[in-house]
């Protein structure tokens, strides 16, 4: 039996290669002149903002209108970036010679990705990107920051965020944190180009930054798959903690919580993008990734592409309801007659489940291995989930401690199936 993880990486491979970037290697300094600087600058910004306009279907709020309009995108774009190539994974763009391509990356509301590992099999992984300024205005907006107010930014990336709030309500108020430290001298670079010194220092997130708190507000750009408890205990009652979720299954929706006087926080979810997730530098690997049992077979009616499709809203409550359970679908299963396969594994290891979609078969081929029968989850949730009217992550919350997370629908009276992890 094939192990799950290298079926993953063959299924994200991609077909663009290495591209010659190394990790560690240097961001190039912002110093350097770009074209698209200069009197060219405030016309893109406008034209970034008219173009949020349109997309947030309502005006730019006027603080965030004023910081967009200071903090021209260019000034943060390396001369090396990675744009979609169409195929799932992404190609290399150079300022120098592909200038034309690199100042539309720059004035579109897209993220753009900032740095790509490469892993030994091709399969590229974005590791750090310049966020769609459009989900970014959104999501500073949830914050309701008011002046004075001091903000801890986790994720600083190339540091544009870092700008927007440095603008909005001055340097000293704002620190931003991030794992990657050559990411942390381009941020400063980038950042004092504009003549912005917000706190920028190289640090694990996930434990915030104790020594500048209490905080008004946390506000992540990379995806959390609970709420680190330092982040409770560093904003102070009534401050508010804005992330991108993620579950096991899949990275969508973003969470605004309220920190309550016990030191719990609640909050409602959004819909809207994913983020690339917080790094967990005490992570461990998967556990055992063979069972020694055969596989319980069995059909099933209903169809992967339910679960695992492109209705992240269906994704979203069964990433809710399955703990731990990832997913990867395998175009190209080497058994005869299988057209495709959705693989589930549970990242704690000994279990997992292939679901198959056969020539000519109605219904699916389902094989469950080890403790959990990871279909048979998957599936309950997603009953759950089409019973309760299939609701969009709007109607979702979440309870949370230093200790524990509930996930709810419409109040805390009704949890989800199971916690999420
Ligand atoms: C989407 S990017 C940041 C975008 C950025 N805020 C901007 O202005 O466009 C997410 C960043 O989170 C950083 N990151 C991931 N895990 C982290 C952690 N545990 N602590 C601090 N930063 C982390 C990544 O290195 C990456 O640069």
């Amino acid at each position: 039996m094939p192990e799950p993880a290298a079926r993953r990486q063959q299924q994200h491979r991609s077909p663009g290669g290495d591209d010659g970037h190394r990790p560690g290697r240097p961001i190039p300094p912002p110093a350097e002149p770009a074209p698209g600087r200069g009197g060219q600058v405030s016309e893109a910004a406008e034209r970034l903002v008219t173009a949020l306009r349109h997309r947030l279907g309502r005006p730019v709020p006027p603080e965030w209108t004023a910081a967009l309009r200071a903090t021209p995108r260019d000034v943060f774009l390396p001369g090396t970036v990675w744009l979609r190539d169409g195929e799932g994974g992404y190609e290399r763009c150079d300022r120098a010679t592909d200038a034309g391509r690199w100042r539309a990356a720059a004035s579109a509301d897209e993220p753009v990705v900032t740095r790509l590992d490469t892993e030994p099999d091709g399969w590229q992984r974005p590791v750090s990107s310049l966020s769609a300024p459009s989900t970014v205005v959104r999501m500073l907006d949830t914050l309701a920051l008011r002046d004075g107010d001091r903000v801890l930014e986790i994720g600083t990336g190339v540091g544009f965020t870092a700008a927007l709030l440095a603008h909005r309500l001055g340097d000293g108020q704002v620190i931003s944190l991030e794992l990657d430290a050559d990411l942390v001298r381009t941020a400063r670079g980038n950042l004092a180009f504009l003549g912005r010194r917000p706190a920028v220092e190289c640090a694990d997130g996930a434990r915030g930054w104790p020594d500048g708190g209490p905080y008004d507000a946390v506000f992540a750009t990379c995806s959390v798959r609970g709420v680190p408890g330092a982040w409770l205990e560093q904003t102070r009652p009534g401050g508010r903690i804005v992330v991108p979720w993620a579950t096991a299954w899949c990275a969508f929706g973003t969470v605004t919580l309220t920190r309550r006087d016990d030191g719990g926080a609640d909050g409602r979810f959004t819909s809207g993008g994913s983020s690339m997730p917080l790094l967990d530098r005490t992570a461990h690997g998967p556990g055992p990734e063979r069972v020694d049992e055969p596989p319980r077979v069995s059909r099933t009616g209903l169809s992967p592409w339910a679960v695992a499709g492109e209705d992240y809203t269906a994704q979203f409550a069964v990433g809710a309801c399955v703990p731990g359970v990832r997913h990867v679908w395998d175009g190209a299963p080497a058994p005869k007659g299988v057209r495709v396969r959705l693989w589930l594994d549970d990242e704690a290891g000994g279990s997992w489940a292939t679901v198959d979609v056969r020539d000519g078969s109605v219904g699916f081929v389902v094989a469950q291995y080890g403790p959990r029968s990871l279909w048979d989850e998957a599936e309950t949730a997603w009953h759950w989930w089409d019973h309760h009217g299939r609701p969009t992550p709007d109607r979702f919350g979440i309870s949370a401690t230093r200790d524990a997370h509930t996930l709810w629908l419409d109040t805390p009276a009704t949890p989800c199936l199971r916690p999420s992890s």
